[in-house]
């Protein structure tokens, strides 16, 4: 088994920063320069159709939002996506419990044209890796609206398996949908680990 992969490089004052690092992409800390990004991101459509936010998403709301994660950082690990230094979207570790060592991921690929390519399991697989073998973690949980099939498939990638549906829980697009519950314990993402360091080392 490789070693875990949480670096942290930090070149100079504006150089690169990465916290995580992926076959493909890049985790790092959110900035005050994300913020614009961000409005683009969650106020799009087509992308805030499968996540909780339904009003407008203001620069004020998102600077108090990223003012706010230094506060939250015992519970919350946001980090920002990037593919060969171009932010793509975020990814993260929420409502963390140290008691019950459990959380939830949630993630958003802003730039629509990094959907479907692999980056998303990419960046959950290095983010598991923190959980699990970093914060020491039990098991990390995910949600998703019916709908939202690639979601559910690329948790199940990493390993997930369905846990509960909660029946007609979000309206969205003009009536009700289901959500499902993912759960992964660390020993059932293990092997998706091993897999995926064996495929890492063929790679490099
Ligand atoms: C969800 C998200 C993070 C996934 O990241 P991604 O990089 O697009 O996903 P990946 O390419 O790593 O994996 C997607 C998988 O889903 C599969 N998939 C895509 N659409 C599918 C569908 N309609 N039904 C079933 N599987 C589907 C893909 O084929 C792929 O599996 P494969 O590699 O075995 O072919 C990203 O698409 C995203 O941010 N979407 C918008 C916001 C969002 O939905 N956030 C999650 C809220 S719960």
């Amino acid at each position: 088994m490789k070693k875990s992969k949480t670096v942290r490089i930090i070149k100079g004052s504006i150089g690169i920063i990465a916290f995580l690092k992926g076959k493909r992409v890049t985790l790092r800390p959110v900035s005050e320069k994300d913020i614009p990004l961000f409005l683009r991101w969650f106020n799009d459509p087509e992308v805030r159709q499968f996540i909780t936010t339904i009003f407008p998403v203001t620069e004020a709301g998102e600077r108090e939002w990223v003012e706010g994660l230094t506060k939250k950082s015992s519970t919350d690990v946001v980090l920002v996506i990037e593919v060969k230094g171009v932010p793509i979207g975020t990814m993260g570790l929420h409502r963390i419990n140290w008691q019950d060592r459990t959380a939830t991921t949630g993630a958003v690929i802003g730039d629509k044209r990094y959907w479907n390519k692999g980056y998303g399991t990419d960046a959950k697989m290095v983010l598991l890796d923190y959980a699990f073998n970093t914060l020491n973690l039990r098991k990390i949980m995910s949600t998703a609206i019916a709908f939202n099939r690639r979601s559910v498939a690329y948790s199940q990638k990493c390993g997930y398996k369905i846990e509960a549906t909660l029946s007609s829980q979000h309206f969205r697009n003009g009536r009700y949908w289901d959500e499902i519950i993912l759960g992964l314990f660390k020993e059932q993402w293990l092997p998706y680990w091993q897999k995926y360091c064996q495929k890492s080392a063929r790679n490099s």
